[in-house]
C-alpha cells in the first residue's frame, strides 16, 4: 500500500507532504554470502530466494523544515546506532540519486515482532527505496523510476532486499535481479525462534568474514550448481529433492562461518537438536517441510499449501516446546 498525505497543523499550511510505503521480507533457499564488490553490494554467488508477504515493514518519510534527516525511533522498534546510520545513509544515497536536498522525518515499523531474531534488513530496505523513490520524484518532478531501477539501488543499501521487489520467488545474479515463475506460487511459512539476542556478527561482517574460509574459493561453483539442481527439482515438482539440496545449501553456509579465520555459529546444541529431529521427522513420513537458516539462530520452514495439517502436527508436537512465529 502507498499513500501520500498532507500533514495537518503548521506542516499542512506549510505544505509539508507525507509518504508512505510498504515492502515483504523474503527467504533465500540459495544463499547470497560474499561479495565481489562490497562498496555496492555485488555479490559472489547468485541467490534465489522465496519472497515472505506475511512478513513486511512500513517506512513513512515525512518532509520537515531541518538540516538534515531525522529518524524517529518508534517505541516497538530497537535498532542500534550502527543500523540506524546505515539506514540513514542509503536515504542520503536515493536523495542524492534525485539531486533532492531537503529533509525528511523517517519512521519505520514492521508488522513482526522485533527483536526476536527475524531479520528485517531486506523488508526495512526495499520499503525505504520504495517509499523514497515515490517522495523523491514527486518533490523533484523527475519521471518515476522502474521497479528494476528500484531494486538496483535498494541492493546498494542491502544486498538481498533487491529480491523483495519481486513475487513470489526472486533470482539475483551480480547486478541483475528478476522474478521467477515456479509451480509453488503460495507456500506455508513457519520460523522456530531459538536465540532472540542480537547477533554478534552482523551479515555485513559475516560476508567478508567467509573470504577467508579454505571452502570460500569454491562456495560461488557450488551455490550455482545447487541453483541449477534446485530449479530442475522446482519444475519437476520433486519436493524431497527440494528439500535435500535447500538443507546443503544453508548447511553449506554455516559451515564457512565455522571455518574461517574468525570463526563463528549458529548451529547451537538445540538447533543442532530440532535439524535432527526434522531430519527424522522427513525419514519417517518421505515427506516434511523445506528447512532452511539465515544468518541466525532461527531455523524457517516452508511448506506446500497442502501441508496445512502437518505444519500444525509439527508446531504442536516436534517444535511445541519452542518459540514458533
Ligand atoms: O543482505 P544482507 O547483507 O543482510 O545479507 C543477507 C545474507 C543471508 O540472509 C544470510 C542470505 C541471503 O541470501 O539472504
Amino acid at each position: 500500500m502507498q499513500r501520500k498525505n498532507q500533514v495537518k497543523g503548521d506542516g499542512f499550511e506549510r505544505g509539508l507532504m507525507k509518504w508512505e510505503s510498504q515492502a515483504p521480507s523474503n527467504l533465500a533457499l540459495i544463499k547470497y554470502m560474499g561479495k565481489t564488490d562490497a562498496s555496492i553490494n555485488l555479490p559472489s554467488n547468485p541467490s534465489f530466494s522465496y519472497t515472505l508477504k506475511h512478513l513486511t515493514t512500513t517506512v513513512s518519510l515525512e518532509q520537515i523544515d531541518s538540516e538534515k534527516d531525522e529518524w524517529h525511533s518508534a517505541e516497538s522498534v530497537t535498532l542500534s546506532a550502527s543500523s540506524v546510520a546505515r539506514f540513514m545513509s542509503h536515504l542520503e544515497r536515493l536523495k542524492v540519486y534525485f539531486g533532492y536536498t531537503g529533509a525528511f522525518l523517517v519512521k519505520s515499523v514492521n508488522n513482526f515482532p522485533q527483536g526476536v531474531g527475524l531479520a528485517s534488513s531486506a523488508s526495512s530496505f526495499a520499503a525505504l527505496t520504495k517509499c523514497a523513490a515515490m517522495a523523491l520524484s514527486e518533490l523533484t518532478g523527475k519521471p518515476a523510476i522502474s521497479i528494476d531501477e528500484q531494486a538496483a539501488l535498494s541492493r546498494k543499501g542491502s544486498g538481498s532486499s533487491c529480491r523483495s521487489f519481486y513475487e513470489s520467488w526472486a533470482y539475483w545474479e551480480g547486478v541483475q535481479v528478476e522474478r521467477v515463475d515456479t509451480p509453488y506460487p503460495e507456500l506455508l511459512h513457519q520460523v522456530i525462534l531459538i536465540n532472540q539476542q542480537e547477533k554478534a556478527v552482523s551479515s555485513s561482517e559475516a560476508h567478508r568474514r567467509v573470504q577467508t574460509s579454505p571452502d570460500f574459493s569454491t562456495r560461488s561453483l557450488r551455490a550455482q550448481s545447487r541453483l541449477t539442481q534446485l530449479n530442475e527439482a522446482i519444475q519437476e515438482q520433486d519436493w524431497p529433492r527440494m528439500y535435500r539440496i535447500c538443507f546443503d545449501e544453508f548447511w553449506d553456509m554455516h559451515q564457512l562461518f565455522e571455518t574461517c579465520t574468525q570463526p563463528f555459529s549458529y548451529l547451537s546444541p538445540t538447533i543442532k537438536q530440532v535439524l535432527s529431529q526434522l531430519q527424522a521427522f522427513w525419514k519417517q513420513k518421505g515427506d516434511g517441510p523445506l528447512v532452511t537458516m539465515d544468518a541466525g539462530e532461527a531455523i524457517h520452514l516452508l511448506y506446500r499449501p497442502d501441508q496445512k495439517a502437518m505444519m500444525q502436527d509439527i508446531r504442536q508436537g516436534l517444535l511445541g516446546a519452542y518459540h514458533v512465529f
